[in-house]
């Protein structure tokens, strides 16, 4: 499968099943304020929730994406450390509440997720804005590009695919900055799904176009997001591009001090989640792939995907949580 790599890894592989934990607790916790309209409480227990997660972890773990700046957040920020600290060096890259106002709107598709990885694997990216593109496995290489155009990429994809553009259907978020992309897309005859956030859960859902519908991602969203999508598709295997968007020197000099010297580098999927990599996502609210946490009187249940990438394993984990003490 593509995004396999049988390279061997400091990474422990009790790992692969133990960061489900930490994103689980991320979920129900958001969970919790789902349709409140709060964006900020939801996402702040979300954060409490997988820092006190993470910090179970056997890792000597630093975010590497986290919450932000650490002058701007007080937790989970770039630089903190985590973990017990008994284990493995290791870069995390991690959104607690991916779809702050998906979840404060009761929408579908908002997720915890976290990726792992080993130190120096992962793109320190500057909070900023990321042009992406990206496919599910089964393509062959360069199908897509950011150097092509969108109306290329849907017919590449069309013809990889063998079916009309008019089949192929391309998930976009739903922004005033997408008004031209959105003209060209619509004249190639090809769907759009317009999503008003989240495109993490966008990038993933066109590695199961039977199920989601969703064939190709195209547009502009956050970069920290660009890492965590391009984590999961080295693991499920697709390709993606990223181009970070620096367009005004402050974000130039934001991206030098994380090691960034070509601010038009386009990357490849492979260079932002580089080695090997762990990546655990958590339904928050009911989605095209993860079904939302669910509450009853005496459980609660999750529902989760998590994957590794040098042995290619993609496994769904659905739990019924019956100590409710825990959560
Ligand atoms: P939050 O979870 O931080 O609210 O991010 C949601 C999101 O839609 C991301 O999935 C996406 O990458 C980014 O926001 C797009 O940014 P913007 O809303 O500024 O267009």
């Amino acid at each position: 499968m593509a995004g396999k790599n049988t390279q061997s890894s400091g990474l422990d592989r009790i790992l692969t099943l133990e960061i489900a934990r930490v994103t689980e607790r991320a979920a129900v916790a958001a969970a919790r304020l789902r349709g409140r309209g709060d964006e900020k409480a939801a996402d702040q227990v979300a954060v409490d929730a997988m820092r006190q997660e993470l910090n179970r972890l056997p890792i000597d773990g630093t975010v590497v994406i986290g919450e932000g700046e650490r002058d701007e957040a007080p937790m989970l920020y770039i630089g903190e450390e985590v973990g017990t600290k008994d284990g493995a060096a290791v870069d995390i890259a991690l959104d607690p509440l991916e779809g702050t106002t998906i979840c404060a709107k009761n929408l579908p598709n908002s997720l915890a997720v976290i990726a792992i990885a080993e130190k120096g694997s992962l793109l320190y990216a500057p909070d900023v804005y990321m042009e992406k593109v990206a496919i599910g496995p089964g393509y062959p290489a360069g199908t897509v590009a950011l150097d092509a155009t969108p109306t290329d990429n849907v017919h590449s994809v069309a013809k990889a695919k063998g079916v009309d553009p008019h089949e192929i259907t391309v998930c976009i978020l739903d922004r005033p900055r997408h008004a031209k992309l959105i003209e060209e897309v619509r004249a190639t005859g090809a769907a759009i799904r317009l999503i008003g956030d989240g495109d993490v859960a966008g990038v993933i859902h066109t590695t199961h176009p039977d199920e989601t519908g969703i064939d190709l991602y195209i547009g502009i969203g956050g970069a920290p997001e660009g890492v965590l999508a391009a984590a999961a598709l080295r693991c499920i295997g697709g390709q993606m591009e990223g181009r970070l968007q620096l367009n005004t020197p402050e974000k130039i000099a934001r991206a030098e001090k994380m090691g960034i010297i070509d601010p038009s580098k386009i990357y490849r999927m492979e260079e932002m989640a580089q080695g090997d990599v762990l990546f655990s996502a958590t339904g928050v609210t009911d989605g095209n792939l993860l079904a939302g946490v669910k509450f009853a009187r005496d459980a609660i249940s999750t529902h989760t995907i998590v994957m590794r990438s040098s042995s290619g394993t993609v496994r769904e984990i659905k739990a019924r949580h019956q100590d409710l003490t825990k959560f």
